[in-house]
């Protein structure tokens, strides 16, 4: 059984998508904390409710990232993960912490990456005038918003949408495809070679 951690920030709507997902579709895989940087983060009582251990390291105590980054790090290593993803967490991490992880440490981004890294990007891409936007799962790398794309999904962006009407269409396909793609982690179906994701069984990535 593989072991998955959680990091939230918030609402955790993509947290729930993974641990449903995970224990409806029996996954060789459990999900064993639900780690948050904020205390209020509506996603731990959820999982709290569920059974799931939980843990918070609360950015706004420490004086330096590299402080934060240490402190998260030990409060993550206690649950012995063999993945960790991120879901809605909202603090870049540094170097140092993103090198421990790598190769095992997923993210989902709402825009269709390399467009649109860091925040604010429904509302970047309907400025922009796309006709398309979506999210992306990837490896996380030192590089903000970088590293080998697992899956992506893509959207239209419809006459007259503002920045909700987009995020809300873009979510509800991140709940399809991030458990999709975090199943095949734990299934042991992604190959990383010269930072690009191949699929071991030649499956071709879902457009969803
Ligand atoms: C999601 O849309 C996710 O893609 C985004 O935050 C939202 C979290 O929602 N993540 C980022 O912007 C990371 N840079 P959730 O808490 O309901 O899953």
């Amino acid at each position: 059984m593989k072991r998955i951690v959680i990091l939230i920030s918030g609402r955790g709507s993509n947290m729930q998508a993974v641990a449903e997902a995970c224990a409806r579709e029996g996954w060789p895989a459990t999900v064993a904390a639900v780690v948050s940087n904020r205390p209020q983060a509506a996603g731990l009582a959820w999982a709290a409710e569920r059974g799931i251990a939980t843990a918070v390291v609360d950015h706004t105590r420490f004086e330096t990232r590299a402080a934060f980054d240490a402190a998260l790090r030990e409060a993550i290593d206690a649950f012995a993960p063999d993945l960790l993803v991120l879901a809605g967490f909202m603090r870049i991490l540094g170097a140092d912490f993103t090198r421990h992880y790598e190769g095992r440490m997923l993210n989902v981004h709402p825009s269709l990456l390399p467009a649109f890294t860091g925040l604010h990007t429904h509302r970047r891409a309907i400025e922009a005038g796309c006709k398309l936007a979506g999210a992306t799962v990837h490896f996380v790398t030192a590089e903000l918003d970088h590293g080998p794309i697992v899956a992506q999904a893509v959207v239209p962006v419809l006459p007259g949408d503002d920045e909700a009407a987009l995020a809300g269409r873009v979510l509800r396909q991140e709940h399809r495809m991030y458990p999709m793609a975090v199943r095949w982690f734990v299934e042991g179906q992604l190959r990383v070679e010269g930072g690009v994701v191949h699929h071991v069984g030649g499956a071709a990535q879902l457009l969803v």
